[in-house]
Formats: structure tokens, C-alpha cells, sequence
């Protein structure tokens, strides 16, 4: 990835902590400055979506998209897909985004669209990763930065990060665990696409 002007649109479907951690890192590891990149706009599948708020007082354009208004995958996809496009992208985030994609979405955005996904791929793909990985009796637990292709939760690894599973541990509390990891793999691997990397 080479030149200037390199927009970051980020999609998120809640809390956005993912999303805040990118928005931080692009100002205190000056981005802007080193790549010629921002976070340009944060869009979300819910309206309600607490991230938005977040961004919007940053200064970060926002828009909301709420799928249920929309008759099908396709139609919702292809109006999300255009909401994207007017920023231009250099890399698509998905950051809790908890939607399954189109092959059209995926295929259109292919080469700059990554996802976090918090368990170590190939394992445990899917939802209630941190119960299942406990239920398994697994000793390490962790999240995986990966390119988005149309099936899901594959696509190349970029990053991982392993954190202990503790005697004890509830889903909530090993998700707080690999959450704070999330938050140092995420930007790390963000910025190593912009670097071109
Ligand atoms: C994160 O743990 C992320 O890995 C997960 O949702 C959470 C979003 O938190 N994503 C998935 O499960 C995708 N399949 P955040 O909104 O605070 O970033």
C-alpha cells in the first residue's frame, strides 16, 4: 500500500473498544504523519451501537445502517458497501462487526478488509468462542487478526495473541482477558498494512 490519503473505515456492531484502540494508536503513533492515514469514518449495523457515539466526539465521521430495515443480505450489503466506498479506503476494519457477508461485500473490498476474531484460528470459528475453548478444557485462549474472505473467520493470519485460560475462568472473565490483547494486536496489525507490511 503506497501514496498518501490512506482512509481507515471501521465497522462495528458494539461497544467499539477494538475501534477506539485503532483511533488511538493512528493519533499517538501518528499516522497521519508517518502514512498519510486516518480513521476517516466508523459505521455501524446498529444504531445504537456505543462506539458511534465515541467516534462522533472524536470528529470522526459516523453513520449507522440498520440491517433489519433492509429486505435481504444483498441489499443491506450493497448499501453498506456504498456507504464504505465514499470514503475510499485504503483498509476496511471489521471490529465486532457481527454480520456474515456477502461474497459480493467480501469480494469487493478483497486485499483491504481484516478481521478480529477472538480465539486462536483455526479454532473455534464462530460464536461463544471463550465458553467453548473453557468447555474443551483448552490451557491457552487468544485472538486472531486475519484478511476476510468469504468463509468465515478464515482468510490469511496477521496476528495473534495467546493468553492463559486460569482455574476458574467464566466466559466473561477470559474475554476480558483476550479483549485487553485484542486491543495491543489490532492497531499493531493495522499499522503494519499501512507500513505496507
Ligand atoms: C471482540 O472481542 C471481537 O473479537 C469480537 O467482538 C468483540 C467486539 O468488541 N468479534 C467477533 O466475535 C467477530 N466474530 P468491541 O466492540 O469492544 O471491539
Amino acid at each position: 500500500m503506497s501514496g498518501v490519503n490512506k482512509n481507515i473505515v471501521i465497522l462495528i456492531s458494539g461497544s467499539g473498544s477494538n475501534m477506539a484502540a485503532i483511533v488511538e494508536a493512528a493519533r499517538v503513533r501518528h499516522w497521519q504523519a508517518r502514512f498519510g492515514a486516518r480513521v476517516a469514518a466508523v459505521i455501524s449495523n446498529k444504531v445504537a451501537a456505543q462506539g458511534l457515539a465515541w467516534a462522533s466526539e472524536q470528529g470522526i465521521a459516523t453513520a449507522a445502517l440498520d440491517h433489519t430495515q433492509f429486505e435481504s443480505r444483498e441489499v443491506f450489503d450493497a448499501a453498506l458497501m456504498h456507504e464504505i466506498d465514499r470514503h475510499e479506503p485504503s483498509v476496511v476494519v471489521l471490529a465486532g462487526f457481527m454480520r456474515i457477508l456477502t461474497p459480493g461485500f467480501v469480494q469487493h473490498f478483497e486485499d483491504r478488509l481484516i478481521n478480529i476474531h477472538p480465539s486462536l484460528l483455526p479454532a473455534f470459528t464462530g460464536l461463544k468462542t471463550h465458553q467453548r475453548a473453557i468447555d474443551m478444557g483448552c490451557r491457552f485462549a487468544g485472538a486472531t487478526v486475519h484478511r476476510v474472505t468469504s468463509e468465515l473467520d478464515h482468510g490469511e493470519i496477521l496476528e495473534q495473541a495467546v493468553v492463559p485460560i486460569i482455574r476458574g475462568d467464566t466466559a466473561q472473565t477470559l474475554a476480558a482477558r483476550v479483549l485487553a490483547q485484542e486491543h495491543v494486536i489490532y492497531p499493531r496489525a493495522v499499522e503494519k498494512l499501512l507500513a505496507g507490511g
